[in-house]
């Protein structure tokens, strides 16, 4: 953190915010390790199959590894992996999520072709497409990949020197009408029968340090909107785009996706809104 942000009303509410946040995270792991979790190494869950009682969930598995020299995790490096998965893992795939609710119920021809194929069990290739055209459309990190400059390089004709940061904007990318044919419509079609490009689709950086749990993240947002459609169908909430507001550290609709989700098949009556 530049110190020049370190001072102030704005500071002190991070500093307590992040306190709070912290003694919730090192509450629960004092009470996994005093139930005598994590004390033989590799026992989690999934790494072994599950014993009777075992937890199978992400600190379980963190509590049971060990550094390769045998020692286990501090708590300072399981509070930093878990607030990693939060901020970086929870955040940014639920406004992801978020915006592929609000393109779906604002383009009903996709989501009845999405809804088709669901229903029909026959492979994943739309549900698929539907996930990359929403990282296209709406990147919930349009700075995807920031870079500091470590020695002279030239980009594009350009010359930059030590200390300068580089930004490649996936928004722009993105909706480069060279890249991308009608660049503003949300059509899954383009990425059917053509997986996204290296360099022509990074929603989730590239290179060396390209997202982790992009394949991750990409899996959960198939599971939920499998889920969420194969039992409900969205009305249309308006005829106008949602814009984007900052939310922590991502961009999300800015009217939160308020629409209206019925059971399917049934009454018009709302089942959740
Ligand atoms: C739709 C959801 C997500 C989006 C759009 C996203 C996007 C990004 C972006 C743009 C970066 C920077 C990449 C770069 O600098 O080249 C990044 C890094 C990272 N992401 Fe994600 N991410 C998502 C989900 C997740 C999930 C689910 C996890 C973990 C479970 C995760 C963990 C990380 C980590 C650890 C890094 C840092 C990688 C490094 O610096 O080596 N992300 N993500």
């Amino acid at each position: 953190m530049l110190p020049m942000f370190q001072r102030g009303r704005r500071w002190e509410r991070f500093q307590h915010a992040r306190t709070e946040a912290d003694a919730l995270i090192y509450d629960t792991i004092d009470e996994r390790r005093a139930d005598g979790e994590g004390e033989r190494a590799g026992t989690a869950g999934t790494a072994r199959g599950l014993a009777n009682g075992d937890r199978d969930d992400v600190l379980a598995m963190l509590l049971a590894a060990r550094h390769e020299d045998g020692s286990p995790m501090t708590p300072v490096e399981l509070r930093d992996e878990l607030m990693t998965l939060l901020v970086a893992g929870h955040e940014t795939t639920a406004s992801e999520l978020a915006w592929a609710f609000e393109r779906l119920s604002r383009t009903p021809d996709v989501l009845d072709r999405l809804t088709a194929e669901i229903d029909s069990g026959d492979g994943d290739a739309y549900v698929t497409a539907t996930v990359y055209e929403t990282l296209r459309r709406r990147p919930v990190l349009p700075n995807a990949a920031p870079r500091l400059v470590m020695e002279p390089v030239e980009v594009g004709g350009w010359r930059y020197e030590p200390g300068v940061c580089l930004i490649a904007d996936a928004y722009l990318l993105h909706h480069d009408p060279d890249v991308y044919d009608d660049p503003y419509a949300f059509r899954p079609e383009r990425f059917v029968d053509e997986q996204p490009g290296t360099y022509t689709w990074i929603p989730f950086g590239g290179g060396r340090r390209r997202c982790l749990g992009a394949s991750f993240a990409m899996l959960e947002m198939k599971i939920v909107l499998r889920a969420v459609l194969a039992h409900h169908e969205l009305a249309l909430p308006g005829p106008e785009d949602e814009g984007a507001r900052r939310r922590g550290i991502t961009l999300s609709p800015g009217g939160g996706t308020r629409t209206v989700l019925r059971a399917r098949g049934e009454s018009r009556v709302p089942a959740a809104a």
